[in-house]
């Protein structure tokens, strides 16, 4: 602890002197949550530290989360520096969808709105006419369903299915997952559903089908935070990683949060539901990369251009 508090601290200064501000994820570790908001910054889903790192005045951001944040931030902000703890910290939906093969695919499909998961590389992006996060996805593709448009969607095939049978629109998927929301379990979730009936059941959206039509609740991760401060239950059960049960048990103590089960979830494997990406991001990182100016983020041009155009796209239409 006392070694924490010291990097927290240097955290803290380095952070002023180089005029700049934590943008964190709410998977990453809750130390960094907390510097965060102690420091002015923020922690939220994807669309939200998106947007956060755009209107900030702040010349550095630090972006404590995986690596297509860091690059979206800089998309959107080239002016501004954008550093990151660990620049390997990556995700298995972005490392899933490689730019040739994803250019191949929207070549074989001209006819097809490319409408991609925020969870790709700037590459993949530069290809797409919408980037969605899971916090507006559905509402996007209706708009483009209604319109008539055909979808070419990648890369989470089970986000992907649930934006389909949401919407009726016709969608043609990539094959991607998340390695850690794949792991939940249907079975075993309706297995802990009956041992607390009570319970509200939030899921999200990059889970399997099966653990998907158990929920209560479905959405991004700041929408399933939303879900146990605004109800009225007492007890949740939480199928998304587990780094956001540090922000709800703040926001609703005394609420009882379980994990969703996964496939190693057993009495011996209690935090199985956790992004080993996510778990790169440390005090320490934060504190080297402004120290030393380590971890920059850059996206080169053209391919940052054309990969704005989607996610400006999202942002004006969620405005
Ligand atoms: P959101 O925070 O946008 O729900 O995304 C979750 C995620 O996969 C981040 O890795
Ligand atoms: Fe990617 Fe899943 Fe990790 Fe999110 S939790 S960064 S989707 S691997």
């Amino acid at each position: 602890p006392a070694r924490r508090d010291e990097l927290k601290a240097r955290a803290r200064r380095l952070l002023a002197e180089r005029n700049a501000v934590l943008v964190a994820h709410y998977y990453v570790d809750g130390d960094l949550q907390d510097l965060a908001l102690e420091t002015g910054g923020c922690v939220s889903d994807s669309l939200e530290m998106a947007r956060f790192g755009r209107d900030h005045a702040a010349q550095t951001l630090v972006v404590a989360g995986v690596r297509f944040m860091g690059e979206s931030a800089k998309i959107l902000s080239p002016e501004k520096t954008v550093l990151m703890p660990d620049l390997d910290a990556t995700c298995s939906l972005d490392l899933g969808c490689p730019p040739e093969d994803f250019a191949a695919f929207c070549d074989a499909h001209p006819d097809r709105t490319v409408v991609v998961y925020a969870n790709t590389s700037a590459a993949v992006k530069a290809r797409a006419d919408w980037m969605v996060t899971s916090s507006c996805a559905v509402a996007i593709v209706e708009h483009l369903h209604a319109q008539g448009q055909k979808v070419l969607w990648a890369p989470d095939r089970h986000l992907g299915r649930y934006i389909a049978e949401h919407t009726g629109a016709d969608m043609l998927m990539w094959q991607g997952e998340c390695i850690v929301h794949d792991e939940f379990k249907g079975l075993e979730l309706e297995l802990m559903k009956k041992e607390h009936p009570d319970a509200l059941v939030l899921v999200h959206p990059e889970s399997p089908k099966r653990v998907v039509e158990l929920a209560d609740v479905v959405g991004s991760t700041s929408q399933l935070l939303n879900a146990v401060t605004g109800s009225d239950r007492q007890t949740f059960i939480v199928a998304t990683d587990n780094g956001i049960l540090h922000r709800m048990r703040q926001l609703a103590p005394g609420k009882t949060l379980l994990e969703a089960p996964t496939a190693g979830n057993s009495a011996t494997c209690k935090s199985c539901a956790h992004c080993p990406w996510m778990a790169m991001n440390a005090l320490q990182g934060v504190v080297d990369c402004l120290e030393h100016g380590r971890g920059a983020i850059t996206v080169p041009e053209p391919t940052r251009t054309q990969a704005l155009g989607c996610i400006e796209r999202m942002l004006d239409f969620v405005k």
